[in-house]
């Protein structure tokens, strides 16, 4: 082959492209908390491919205003969590990182045994076997030995279990404000900042 169609062949180097984030909902409560990801990610001008689990959209439609339609048009791309031919669903699709945002506790059991039936789960076990950043807003409460267990393996696995507990210390205003506050530590974990919330900066004496 002549040099010239090797040129013409050679794909972009992966630098160039935008960065790639895997956003799946799972049906925990927290809805706002993908949501929010998904405009978050989009002002950061983060492509993004959406996996949203059958509950996610019940909880969606009973939390929020938002219909699961609008949701999805959030994002980049998004694939049908029973579509396992999915780009995502392969370690050669150069995704960048995935957040399961909320993440119920069941699909944390899927991840934590590697029972890889649905594309959320297929695709986190991806990010671990290719050491990729996962972060998982694991939510319930209480917690059983069952829950603390699982994440404990999946944390040592290399994931990274972010439940989303509010900070009291920056004294909310709204549960927006707290929202947003989250929202912005999981994507700190990405090494991006969405620049609306406040980050401490030692105790603000004479300003309370
Ligand atoms: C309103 C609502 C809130 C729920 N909240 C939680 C929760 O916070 N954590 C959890 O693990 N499951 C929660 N569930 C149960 C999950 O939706 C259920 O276990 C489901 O099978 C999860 O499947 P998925 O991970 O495929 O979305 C909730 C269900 C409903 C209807």
């Amino acid at each position: 082959m002549p040099p010239e169609a090797i040129k013409t062949h050679a794909r972009v180097p992966s630098t160039t492209r935008r960065r790639r984030i895997v956003v799946a909902m799972t049906g925990a409560t927290g809805a706002i908390l993908g949501i929010k990801a998904l405009i978050a990610l989009r002002r950061l001008n983060v492509e993004t491919h959406l996996v949203m689990s059958k509950w996610a959209e019940a909880t969606i439609k009973y939390e929020t205003d938002y219909h699961p339609s609008n949701v999805k048009a959030l994002a980049d791309h998004v694939h049908s969590i029973n579509d396992m031919a999915a780009p995502i669903s392969s370690g050669s699709f150069k995704a960048d990182g995935m957040i399961v945002v909320p993440c119920s506790m069941k699909t944390l059991a899927a991840i934590h045994s590697g029972f890889c039936d649905d594309l959320i789960s297929r695709t986190a076990d991806v990010m671990l076997k290719e050491r990729r950043r996962l972060v998982l807003v694991a939510r319930e409460t209480p917690l059983s030995d069952i829950h603390l267990r699982n994440m404990l393996d999946i944390s040592r696995s290399g994931a990274i279990i972010f439940p989303p507990v509010p900070a009291f210390y920056i004294r909310a205003a709204s549960v927006e404000e707290l929202v947003d506050q989250s929202v912005g530590r999981m994507l700190d974990l990405f090494d991006l900042d969405t620049g609306d919330f406040e980050r401490w900066e030692g105790w603000q004496t004479g300003e309370r």
